[in-house]
Parts: structure tokens; sequence; C-alpha cells
């Protein structure tokens, strides 16, 4: 019988592993892959309205099966699941889930700045594309947002919203000497690459004598952004196009802004230029990128890794399949997106301040 023969016999070291290492490492590997199973059962529970149902009382699976006339079994199967990794507690004296509110302002509110149900449909989108994806690493082709699975454009929304419509009123546009003033008069909006057009409603609701422009080259989230508005009742002063942030409506504008979408576009300088050709002389450029440092040592944190996740699959082979392909990368940091607006011609950027998970920059003529 073949022995293997120890390296040591044959002369040289054998490499050291130590084994309780090895373990630490597997049962923190295990605990990701809970996680992750842990995060189709979220998909599916925001899918059917399972969290807000369990969020209103405690209920046995039965009970929440009823409530949505769903089938009990696979209630109990999704529920001991969610129980077992801490998201809902568990009473075995009545078999009932809880779900506390602290952690329905987690999955089950909507409107809660801490929501965050939503990325589970972002994630389903990166396995629906992961093999397209593979393929891409060897070729270096792009993959452009509109090629994605459709359950992205919705999940990218209602990821995002909460964030703006914590922030973007209250705290992001206050970080703009003069702009809240001029909105509040009335002025002229436009927001580029506004996906499903949740930060154009926010705004629009908030400065109802202005007027605002929504662009965005997906034809069918600039329909969803449209019905969107309608049902705001926002719709008489938020319109909405399709087409690329290299060929916008006429201007000026008083405020030109980019949500979570620069560092996806090929030519982000070629954006930006366009917009400075349409920007009122004392307008301002509002940039909101996703929270980052400006070296990889300084972003090692699970955000980051987050974002870096969301960046290998979105945002990169966005970038990469429209023209010039620079791929930013959605943790660019705020050196390199100071260098695009700069190349573009902007002499006044600056980081106007940071929140949760953005980075908010201010660009001027
Ligand atoms: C991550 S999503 C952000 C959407 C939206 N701003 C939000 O925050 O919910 C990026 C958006 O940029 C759009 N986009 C990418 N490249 C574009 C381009 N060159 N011109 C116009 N829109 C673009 C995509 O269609 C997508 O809607």
């Amino acid at each position: 019988m073949e022995t293997l023969t120890p390296e040591v016999e044959s002369g040289s070291n054998p490499p050291a592993v130590d084994f309780e290492k090895v373990q630490d490492f597997a049962g923190r590997v295990l605990g990701d892959l809970a996680a992750a199973g842990a995060h189709a059962l979220v998909y599916v529970g925001d899918q059917l309205g399972l969290f807000k149902a369990l969020a209103e009382a405690p209920a046995t699976a039965e009970q929440l099966a009823q409530k949505l006339d769903l089938d009990a079994r696979y209630v109990r199967e999704w529920a001991s699941g969610l129980a077992a990794i801490g998201y809902f507690d568990y009473d075995p004296a009545n078999g009932t889930f809880t779900l506390p509110a602290e952690r329905a302002a987690v999955l089950a509110d909507e409107s809660s700045p801490a929501f965050m149900a939503a990325a589970s449909s972002v994630i389903r989108t990166m396995y629906h594309s992961a093999d397209e994806v593979a393929g891409i690493f060897k070729t270096g082709e792009g993959f452009g947002w509109h090629q994605h699975h459709q359950c992205l454009f919705r999940g990218t929304e209602r990821f995002f919203r909460p964030g703006y419509h914590t922030f973007l009123v209250d705290d992001w546009l206050q970080q703009l000497p003069g702009v809240s003033e001029k909105l509040s008069e009335g002025g002229r909006v436009l927001d580029i690459g506004c996906g499903h057009g949740a930060s154009t409603i926010i705004l629009a609701q908030a400065f109802p004598n202005s007027s605002f422009v929504g662009v965005d080259y997906h034809q069918e989230s600039i329909d969803a952004a449209r019905k969107a508005a309608e049902e705001a009742g926002v719709s008489d002063r938020a319109e909405f196009l399709v087409g690329s942030a290299h060929t916008l409506p006429a201007g000026p504008f008083d405020l030109i802004c980019y949500f979570d979408c620069l560092h996806d576009m090929g030519d982000p300088v070629g954006a930006a230029k366009a917009a400075r050709g349409v920007l009122k002389a004392d307008g301002s450029v509002l940039l909101v990128e996703p929270l980052a440092e400006d070296r990889l040592e300084n972003n090692l944190n699970p955000l980051s890794a987050m974002f870096y996740a969301g960046s290998t699959f979105l945002c990169t082979p966005c970038s990469k399949s429209q023209e010039i392909g620079l791929a930013l990368g959605a943790q660019a940091g705020p050196g390199r997106l100071t260098g695009v607006l700069e190349s573009a011609g902007f002499s006044n950027v600056r980081v106007a301040t940071r929140s949760m998970a953005n980075l908010i920059l201010e660009a001027k003529l």
C-alpha cells in the first residue's frame, strides 16, 4: 500500500498549521454560511410579508401561516432557521416566535433608517448573475445594470430609500450652503442615475415650489419612477426621462445629484463634465457615494466587505460595460471621487459630510 511520506523525512519542513486557528476560522466560516442561508430566508420573509406579520404579535408558525394563508410546515421550518440564527426569539413553552421591536426596525419597518431586509433582493441578484460574472473574470468584459435579474432594481431602491429618507433633506442638504433655501423658494433639480426615483421623490415632497427631473438609462426603472411619483402625488413637479448621464436635459439647474451611481458609470469624468454644462453658475453638485476611505487597508470592515461584494457583481461590471470603463468601484473613497470631479472641471470640491453608509461630496464651478 502506498504511504504518504512526511515531508520531514524528505528533508524539508512541513508547513506549520495551528489546528486551533483552523478550528476558529472554520467556526467563523460556518457562521458566515449560516448568515448566507439566513439571508435566503430573509428574502422569502420579506417577499411574503412574514416579518411585518410577526412584528404585529408573537405567533406560532401555524398562527403565522394562517394569518398569511401560507403552508404551516414551510413557515415552521423558515421560522426555526431564523430563531436558530438569533433573529427571532423562541418560547418552547408555547411554541411562539417573537420579533422584538428593535429587530422589527431592521427586518419589517420600511420607514426605519435601519431597514435592511431589502438587501436580500440584491444578494439574490448577485447569485443569479454569478455564472455570468465568473465568465467575465476571464474575458474582462462588462455586464450592464440592466442585464441583472429584475429583483435588483426594486431591491436597490428599497435598500437605499430609508437612508435617503433619513439623511437627504435634514442632514446632507443642510451641509450645502444656501441650497435648501433656494429650493424652498423654487429651483430646478436634476437627479442623474435616479433608478426608481426614491431620492427625486423625497426631494419633490420636501420642496413643492421646485421642479425635478430624474434621468436613468434603464427604461424599466424610469417606468417605475413615474408610477411612484404619481402614487406619491408629486408627478406635477417630478418628471422622469430615459437617457444617459452624458446627454442631459437642457439646464440650467440649481442642484445636480448623483445618488450611489457615479461609480457605476463607465465614464464618470465625462458624465460630470456633462453635468457642469447644465449647472447654474452658482449651482451645486451633490455626489452621494458608498462610505469608504481611500485605501483598502482602511476599508477592512463589514460595511466595506458588503460594498466590495456588491461592487464585484454589480458596479464594476456595469462600469466596464460602458465606454471607457473606468471601473471606480463602490469603494472609490474621497480622494478618487474628488479627482473625478476636478478632472471634469469643478474647482471647488469638498467632502461635505459622512453618514452611516455614505460619503457626501459637494462640487461647485
Ligand atoms: C446603484 S443604482 C442607484 C439608483 C438610484 N440612484 C438609487 O440610489 O436608488 C445605479 C443606477 O445608475 C444607472 N446608470 C448606470 N450607468 C448609467 C449611465 N451611464 N447613464 C444613466 N444612468 C446610469 C443605473 O441604471 C442604475 O439605476
